[in-house]
């Protein structure tokens, strides 16, 4: 009864062909509706980044990154041939200043690591700053940098930007609103570092950036997208059809190519839940959150989400007095298994990945993350099962804004191979997750076999550094933003 029961929950994961169609016909709509109006459930973020490059940018720039769970602090030298250098120090965000302290604590903790990774990697430079200020010679040249911040901003210009609301796991109520370059910026200055904050990224345009320079073809990428900590995808777009931009009229960017970068903010697609997939244990998550009701779609994709998820499933199998889940194991009510959170999403790809007859690697990974020992083979079966279900909803959910993308920028009417640049831990470590994705995408009509095809999906890895850098050079090179 146990693997029965555990198979009667998976199928609640599923989600058929039609549904995927329903869900891309929904995806367009939304898509429209977000470039036309502010205040929709898809936020299609105008960036200001209106070209996306070609391999021979060339110089040095700095670039921060605060994404889901790392900090990164990276220089990065472009070396005008499709290639760079990256030297890079990364580090966890401490959990406290990710939902308890304020935007001052966070912002200056982010400038003490840029000061570290400065002295140790660009101490001269970094000393003949110190030295002129202090003759009063003026200022050693500035770094430009490049700011990869991984949530959704209100973009005002390619150096400015405030806070919207905060996704993933933070919580820091007094920076919503406010400008987190500006925020960065006088940080920055309060250690008196010699660094201008040039560029503000989204993490999806850092990819597309990056992915563009490394992989530059005749139709340049189309998309960066990120299934990790969170998800979401950047595209670019005919400005003639970002009707919004015409209420923005302060804004001041070139118009030259007729195309801007979107940060979609496709984690919150589908809030209202029309069409999306919902079973107790996705709304009970939502409900237990700390944003209940938005990021419906990135709660059913990323990696915050699917350990909860999946620990949520396992708990109503385990309270189920007519089969027997961990019957050999002592589980209190105490144990990880039974808190909020305890479940991390790594376990998944682990479980996903062994398909031993022994299953050696479920059952260490099950003591590792959950402190359950000497778990039976139908145990591991059991969790097997559900995990499977839940990975591969989410591969196939992902392939709904992939699928509305090529289909609304009509990308898939000519022979071009579309190119793609993705990153994060879920697609770049959960089995079989961009096989799974595809075969959805192979199931939407406008796209099938034939469209399937022309898609090229590359890895884009830590590129959000080297595309912050890219994107910080074009703005440095802009002298309307010269502050
Ligand atoms: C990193 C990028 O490689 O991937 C970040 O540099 C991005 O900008 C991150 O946020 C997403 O992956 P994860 O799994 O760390 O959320
Ligand atoms: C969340 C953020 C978004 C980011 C994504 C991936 O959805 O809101 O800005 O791109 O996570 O890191």
């Amino acid at each position: 009864p146990l693997l029965a029961e555990a198979t009667r929950i998976a199928r609640e994961f599923d989600y058929p062909a039609a549904q995927v169609q329903r869900g891309v016909a929904e995806y367009i709509r939304q898509s429209n509706e977000g470039l036309a109006q502010e205040n929709t459930t898809l936020s299609q973020i105008p960036t200001f980044v209106t070209a996306v490059p070609n391999g021979t940018e060339k110089g040095l720039y700095l670039a921060v990154d605060l994404g889901g769970t790392n900090f990164r602090v990276c220089s990065v030298e472009l070396h005008g041939d499709t290639t760079f250098s990256l030297t890079q120090s990364k580090i966890m965000i401490p959990r406290e200043l990710m939902a308890s302290g304020t935007s001052k604590d966070l912002f200056t903790f982010l400038a003490r690591q840029i000061e570290a990774f400065l002295r140790i990697h660009h101490n001269e430079h970094f000393e003949a700053h110190q030295r002129r200020r202090r003759e009063g010679k003026g200022e050693e040249e500035l770094f430009d940098l490049g700011f990869t911040f991984s949530f959704p901003v209100r973009q005002y210009g390619i150096n400015s930007g405030t806070l919207i609301r905060w996704t993933k796991g933070f919580n820091i109520p007094d920076a919503v609103g406010h400008d987190v370059c500006a925020l960065l910026q006088s940080a920055i200055d309060d250690l008196d570092l010699p660094v201008r904050v040039a560029a503000l990224v989204n993490d999806t345009v850092g990819t597309l950036m990056a992915r563009s320079y490394t992989s530059p073809g005749e139709t340049g990428t189309l998309l960066g997208a990120i299934f990790g900590t969170g998800t979401n995808g950047a595209y670019v777009e005919k400005l003639d059809k970002i009707t919004k931009l015409k209420s923005m009229k302060d804004a001041h960017f070139d118009t030259s190519t007729g195309e801007m970068i979107i940060n979609a903010e496709w984690g919150s697609f589908d809030n209202q839940l029309g069409v999306l997939p919902s079973t107790i244990y996705d709304r009970e998550l939502d409900a237990d959150s700390n944003n209940p009701g938005i990021q419906m779609f990135e709660k059913r994709v990323s990696g915050m989400f699917l350990g909860e998820i999946l620990r949520r499933a396992l708990v109503a199998l385990h309270k189920d007095s007519k089969v027997d889940l961990f019957s050999n194991v002592s589980i209190t009510p105490e144990g990880l298994l039974y808190r909020q959170w305890g479940l991390d999403t790594s376990l998944l790809s682990v479980v996903e990945a062994d398909n031993t007859s022994q299953m050696t690697d479920i059952k260490t990974a099950l003591k590792d993350h959950l402190n359950i020992e000497n778990a039976s083979n139908e145990d591991c079966q059991a969790v097997k099962i559900l995990t499977h279900a839940i990975g591969k909803r989410a591969a196939r959910l992902s392939a709904v804004p992939l699928a509305a993308i090529l289909i609304h920028t009509g990308k898939l009417q000519t022979d071009d191979i579309v190119d793609v640049g993705v990153d994060g831990s879920v697609v770049e470590f959960y089995p079989n997750f961009e096989a799974h994705l595809r075969e959805a995408l192979r199931e939407v009509k406008e796209v099938g076999v034939e469209g399937d095809k022309k898609v090229r999906i590359g890895i884009s890895k830590d590129g959000s550094g080297v595309g912050a850098a890219l994107i910080a050079l074009v703005a440095s090179k802009d002298e309307n933003l010269k502050n």
